[in-house]
């Protein structure tokens, strides 16, 4: 099927919680998977701060650094024409200070070409969300299961058990509402709180982990191809098993090589 040619923008985004279909999402690190998912016809280009636990191997997303996802990102840019391409604030870069929070969601706009911020959090970071929408930042929230508090959190673990914890969750996605956000990722929490949090605010809500009532859905791109054997999650589904397909590749070449397969005629010069 070929891709929509039209650009995606935040307005596109907000107006699908109406008339849906519903949103999808894939992270990329790079321009060549950029390019691909634009062409397959995603809406959203995420460059998640996991890349810091998918690409650089680390146990969590904290150590990840503006730096960082600025080269992912300015990489990702390159590939992508049409999705929206949104860049996720790593750790430290937003909560500090809304004017700490402004110049460096500010300087990841200008270095990168993103068209939009990811921040973690609800009611605590709601200044800081509305202070970047006053300056022309889109932002999407991220509620529920938040990465950057894995240790606050006790571990990664499902979110949302517990009516208090329910209303907390709604609490957070409302004010995330209220300050301006143009969508809200919502990870790992039971399908029935996802719902309740989707039905309680008129911006899209972006799934992961949270079942089917979501206004959408994003997966890690290295999980969904089966290129990530270290994360296996319940609500990872594999639509490829490309960790194999490398494997076999990879030998191929070494037993090509060592007998002295390849090269051959056809891969060679002549004088
Ligand atoms: O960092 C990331 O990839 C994310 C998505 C899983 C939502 O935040």
């Amino acid at each position: 099927m070929p891709a929509p040619a039209k650009h995606v923008g935040v307005s596109q985004i907000l107006g699908r919680k109406r008339e849906g279909p519903k949103i999808v999402v894939l992270t990329a690190y790079d321009a060549l998977f950029g390019r691909l998912l634009d062409e397959a016809g995603v809406d959203i280009v995420l460059v998640g701060d996991s890349v810091n636990t998918v690409l650089a191997g680390q146990d969590t997303t904290l150590s990840a650094t503006l730096e960082q996802m600025i080269y992912h990102t300015r990489s990702v840019r390159a590939g992508v024409r049409r999705a929206l391409l949104v860049i996720d604030m790593p750790y430290l870069t937003y909560q500090v200070s809304v004017e700490e929070a402004k110049r460096n969601c500010g300087r990841a706009m200008q270095l990168t070409g993103a068209n939009a911020v990811k921040l973690e959090g609800g009611v605590a970071i709601a200044e800081t969300v509305r202070a970047l929408v006053d300056i022309g930042i889109p932002v999407m929230g991220h509620v529920g299961f938040t990465p950057q508090s894995v240790h606050a959190l006790g571990g990664y673990r499902v979110q949302g058990r517990g009516e208090d914890a329910v209303k907390r969750i709604v609490a957070d996605a409302k004010a995330l509402e209220q300050a301006g956000a143009f969508s809200m990722v919502l990870e790992l929490m039971p399908s029935a709180v996802a719902r309740r949090v989707t039905e309680a605010v008129a911006i899209p809500t972006i799934g992961i982990g949270s079942g089917p009532h979501c206004d959408g859905q994003v997966l890690v791109l290295h999980d969904m191809l089966g290129l990530n054997e270290q994360f296996r999650a319940k609500f990872v589904k594999a639509y490829a098993n490309l960790s194999d397909d490398v494997r076999t590749a990879v030998r191929r070449f070494c037993e090509d090589v060592q007998s002295g397969r390849y090269p051959d005629a056809t891969q060679s010069f002549e004088q």
